[in-house]
């Protein structure tokens, strides 16, 4: 499986999302750090794109830690059940 749009390319505020900010928290990691983790841990390749030098080495620092089962399942509660790419339907 791999991620098609591992950011939802930033739509619905997932840089901002207070639940993700504050996962992150526990490990000193940002959103996004915690967004690919997740996809790490299930499998699920992920390519991010990024224009920014800073974000592409964050995008690159993932492996020095551990979501726990908690925060797995508490980031599954986030699913809407819709797509945040409708054009694409
Ligand atoms: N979505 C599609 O239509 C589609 C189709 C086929 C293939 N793909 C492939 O899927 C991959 C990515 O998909 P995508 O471009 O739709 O979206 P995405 O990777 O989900 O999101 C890209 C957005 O995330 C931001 N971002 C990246 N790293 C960040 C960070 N550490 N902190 C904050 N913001 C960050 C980028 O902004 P900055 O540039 O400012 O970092 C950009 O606005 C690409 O390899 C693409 O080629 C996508």
């Amino acid at each position: 499986m791999e991620a098609w749009s591992p950011f939802a390319a930033g739509r619905n505020d997932i840089f901002s999302n207070q639940t993700l900010a504050d996962i992150g928290k526990q490990y000193n990691k940002s959103i996004a750090q915690v967004c690919l983790r997740w996809h790490y841990q299930r499998g699920i390749v992920a390519i991010p794109r990024s224009t920014q030098k800073a974000h592409m080495i964050e995008n690159l620092d993932i492996f020095d830690f551990e979501l726990s089962k908690s925060d797995i399942q508490t980031i599954a509660k986030l699913d809407l059940n819709i797509t945040q790419f409708p054009e694409w339907e």
